[in-house]
């Protein structure tokens, strides 16, 4: 009964793995579609067709409706929803952070999920708007860890239990959330009221709280990050270590008339062209689609086919390392996206212990890519290197006689021996022509070459252009210019 998880391919924090419930084994990062019983746009079966392997739908909803309830009771979710999958419940915890109040208790939600043969169940957990103040973040992440704990102790710990991360906007609460919530031993675990963060494009803010919740949760848990269904931000989240999506954004994008994209959406009026290789969008022209009288299904199946491709993406990501180059792509698509990818490389530190050793390539795209874990991970390196006493760091690769060690240089990572030059990073980055960001990133290789050597001398032989920035970078070496 009890839920597990395994990470077969890592690339940052992300993971590609296995998730398994109820004999049911799924890939993770998964999308997650929300099906709502009373209007299904697009059924379970033919989502499944499309390569989805899990659903969510909320329970709150079955258990209220007079069509669904007895039915559901008798039946079983799945029979109901014809759909032979994974399965997870959302409790009423949407509904109460819109309507104010359910009218279900924590282990009546639960207990109903139970009864419908649900997959994973969710408590009734508090999601704390982001507008609430420390006080009342904290005060709701109490009543939500009571609730949990009881969870626990009525169920069992094999009960297939998702544990929701709550906390509010502030990093110390979510920090202890995660960590209460890895104590009380959920594997699988739900990072909560984020849904307000994204649709008001406070990416910047998503990053902290997500960061913080991972920095204490257990590496072993399988992380949901509730809400989140816009493709172009499932490379960011993955990357920080969410293996699962949910959404309905899909559906209300294409009630909305709203086209989706892996780098923003479209009013459907606005397009004369329909740029997508998906077979709603090769049998119909932009005009068609908007005339349709089936649009907004086809709208959602659109949707569904790019939120899918896209999270398949960043499996082939993964497993390849290149999952740094996807994020930097999709996060160009909106400025808000760009101050979150930015926060994201602000916690480089904490990404360099899990990301992975060795990758398929690592391609510079800019200011941004000097901040990546590799270069972090490369500098560090540099400490242990056993080097002599008269150092030459030759920037032009031309070495000179008189010296013990020759070490040549590869922006944005520093110096290197020639041993490694085909090794990762150096042998399998590709660098446009050197820039200024690059080679100050790269003197930071030096400096920590020169700090952790302070029995030899170092020399840099480069030209004149790049002798202020090593000099403003690095104190403490003679540099020969060319
Ligand atoms: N759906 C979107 N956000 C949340 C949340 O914080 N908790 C639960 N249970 N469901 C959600
Ligand atoms: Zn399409």
């Amino acid at each position: 009964m009890a839920i597990t998880f395994e990470s077969l391919y890592s690339d940052i924090a992300g993971r590609c793995g296995k998730l398994t419930v109820s004999k049911k084994t799924i890939k993770t990062p998964a999308l997650l579609p929300v099906i709502n019983p009373h209007l299904q746009l697009i059924t379970p079966k033919e989502i499944q067709s499309m390569g989805v392997e899990a659903l969510i739908t909320n329970a709150y909803i079955f258990s209220q409706s007079s069509q669904y309830r007895e039915r559901v009771l008798n039946e079983g979710l799945h029979h109901v929803l014809d759909f032979d999958g994974v399965i997870m419940t959302d409790s009423g915890s949407f509904q109460l952070s819109v309507y104010g109040q359910v009218s279900v208790s924590n282990i009546e939600t639960l207990s109903f999920q139970r009864d419908i043969g649900s997959d994973i169940w969710v408590p009734l957990d508090i999601p704390t708007s982001p507008a609430s103040d420390h006080e009342t973040s904290e005060t709701e992440l109490a009543i939500t860890m009571k609730r949990l704990a009881e969870a626990k102790s009525v169920f069992g710990d094999e009960a297939p239990i998702a544990g929701p991360v709550q906390g509010g906007i502030f990093s110390d609460l979510r920090e202890r959330a995660g960590r209460e919530v890895s104590g009380l031993g959920f594997s699988f675990c739900a990072i909560g009221a984020v849904v307000p963060l994204m649709e008001s494009y406070r990416y910047r803010d998503l990053v902290s709280v997500i960061m913080a919740a991972k920095r204490s949760l257990s590496p072993s848990a399988c992380v949901h990050l509730f809400g989140a269904g816009h493709p172009s931000m499932f490379a960011l989240a993955t990357a920080m270590g969410c293996d699962l999506f949910d959404s309905a954004a899909y559906a209300l994008y294409a009630k909305d008339g709203r086209y989706m994209t892996t780098h923003g959406s479209y009013k459907i009026h606005e397009l004369t062209e329909l740029p997508c290789p998906c077979s709603v969008c090769r049998l119909n022209t932009a005009e068609e689609l908007q005339k349709a009288p089936d649009r907004e299904r086809l709208l959602a199946l659109h949707n569904l086919h790019v939120t899918v491709a896209e999270i398949s993406r960043i499996r082939q990501a993964i497993i390849d390392g290149t999952l740094w180059e996807l994020v930097d792509e999709r996060c160009r698509g909106h400025p808000q996206l760009l101050a979150g990818y930015r926060q994201l490389l602000r916690c480089a530190p904490a990404l360099e212990e899990r990301d992975r050793v060795s990758k398929r390539r690592f391609f510079y795209r800019g200011n941004e890519s000097c901040s990546r874990t590799e270069i972090l991970r490369y500098q560090n390196m540099l400490r242990r290197l056993r080097l002599r006493k008269n150092i030459l760091i030759a920037f032009n690769g031309e070495t000179r006689d008189g010296y013990d060690d020759i070490l040549f240089f590869k922006p944005p990572f520093g110096p290197y021996v020639k041993e490694l030059r085909e090794t990762f990073p150096i042998g399998q980055s590709e660098v446009p022509e050197w820039d200024e960001a690059m080679v100050s990133r790269a003197c930071r290789g030096i400096r920590i070459l020169v700090e952790t050597h302070p029995e030899s001398c170092v020399t840099v032989a480069c030209s004149r252009r790049w002798k202020p920035i090593v000099l403003s970078e690095v104190s403490g070496c003679e540099v020969l210019t060319e």
